[in-house]
């Protein structure tokens, strides 16, 4: 056997598994079909539940996560002027961390690098074979060459455009699928933030968050027509945008500057079942996606990987197959609660095009009750800064 487990995608989900297995004296080889420094230059989620903290701190790479994130105790949810905090700790005892992805991902690189594990880049025609054999395998295309790699285990952590999920009989799989009528235009400026804690507001000229990465780098939001190309969307337009959507007392304490990366992406729920095909396993955005709202799709990743490294390495070290049976089952089980809570943010918080008086009205008391009801406030911050694993 060339390698006991073949991990294709080298995002943070394909790098934190290979991380926490290798660290358990398990081989791996990543295969990832882009240039890393293509990967490192998405910017995308921003929220660390505390949960995928203490696993980055497992797999060794929570050092200057501890340095330089920012640990906040809670988050703000809007309605016109009206700002309702939402206090994680007072409500929960758990926090959240404010880390963003790109970093997570850079921290895993050079963790990986430093464990001489094989990442191989710029893999083309990636196919998953002999999955209900006694061995699995992979072949590829690198430089023109066509590859071949033994294993016993693959896990598919390629991202929802990835090949692993496919690889699934189409009759064998169930997806279920719902698309939002709007995206995010995202962007990120060396300014400082408007709060000392991320602002979800719900405007009646649409959604709008304001994120932050440090004290002077600050990732902001607004939902937009999916119709609508990020160049439609100037700086000036966009931060005159983003004001009127928050309430006055963040408006006025904006302050803006030059984006410095601007993308527009779009919202959508999915969940494909089961997780396992015989020697496959799937892992992240591979399987499910979230809406952005609840800050979930990273940390989604990270709870697959918590199980499935968990059942990899039972499996390969003692030859108990428990985990890798109920694997799928475990996983889906926290994916499906994580769907319902990014859902109903996303529902409770942005204006739907064509939409009746009553939606507007549906979010506004939705809004109140969360302002008047500590239990509805607990059920949020419970859901937020994660549910167990
Ligand atoms: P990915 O990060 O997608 O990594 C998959 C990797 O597999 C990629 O590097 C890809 O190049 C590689 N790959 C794909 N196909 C192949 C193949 N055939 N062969 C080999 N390699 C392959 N979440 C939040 O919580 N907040 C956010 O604000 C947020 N913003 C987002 C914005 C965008 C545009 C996107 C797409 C996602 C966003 N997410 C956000 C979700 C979050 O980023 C993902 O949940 C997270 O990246 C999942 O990690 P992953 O490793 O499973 O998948
Ligand atoms: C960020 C993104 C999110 O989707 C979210 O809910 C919170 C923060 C961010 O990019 O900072």
């Amino acid at each position: 056997m060339d390698t006991q487990v073949v991990i294709i995608g080298g995002g943070p989900s394909g790098l934190l598994l290979s991380q926490l297995l290798n660290r358990e004296g398990i081989a791996t080889v990543i295969l990832e079909r882009s240039g890393r420094a293509h990967v490192l230059s998405r910017i995308r989620a921003g929220i660390l539940e505390w949960g995928s903290v203490e696993m980055l701190r497992e797999a060794g790479v929570g050092a200057r996560m501890d340095r330089e994130g920012f640990v906040h105790d809670g988050t703000y949810l809007t309605d016109e002027d009206q700002m309702v905090h939402i206090d994680f700790h007072a409500l929960t005892g758990k926090r959240v961390m404010v880390y963003g992805q790109t970093e997570v991902t850079q921290d895993l690189y050079r963790a990986q690098d430093a464990m001489g594990t094989t990442i191989v880049h710029g893999v083309e025609d990636v196919r998953i074979l002999d999955l209900d054999g006694a061995q699995a395998s992979v072949e590829y295309v690198l430089n023109g060459e066509r590859k071949r790699l033994s294993c016993a285990y693959v896990a598919g952590c390629d991202g929802f455009h990835g090949v692993s999920r496919k690889t699934i009989p189409e009759d064998r799989r169930r997806e279920f699928e719902r698309v939002y009528p709007f995206g995010w235009l995202g962007i990120l400026s060396h300014t400082p933030p408007v709060s000392d804690e991320l602002i979800y507001a719900n405007s009646p000229r649409g959604f709008a968050l304001a994120s932050m990465r440090n004290a002077n780098l600050v990732r902001c939001y607004v939902q937009v027509p999916l119709s609508d190309k990020v160049e439609d969307w100037s700086d000036a337009r966009f931060w005159e945008e983003f004001s009127r959507r928050l309430p006055a007392q963040a408006a006025e304490r904006l302050v803006t500057g030059p984006s410095i990366e601007k993308s527009i992406a779009p919202l959508r729920s999915f969940v494909s079942e089961p997780l396992r095909w015989g020697r496959l396993f799937l892992v992240g955005d591979a399987a499910h996606i979230v809406p952005p709202t609840g800050a979930k799709g990273l940390n989604l990743a990270v709870s697959d990987v918590f199980y499935l490294h968990q059942a990899l390495s039972a499996a390969l070290k003692t030859g108990d197959e428990t985990g890798i049976d109920g694997y799928s089952a475990r996983a889906l089980n926290r994916i499906w609660k994580a769907m319902r809570f990014s859902w109903q943010m996303t529902t409770m918080l942005h204006r739907f095009d064509g939409e009746d008086s009553f939606a507007a009205q549906m979010r506004r008391a939705s809004l109140r009750h969360l302002a008047e009801s500590e239990t509805a406030r607990r059920d949020l911050a419970e859901n937020y800064v994660g549910l167990p694993y």
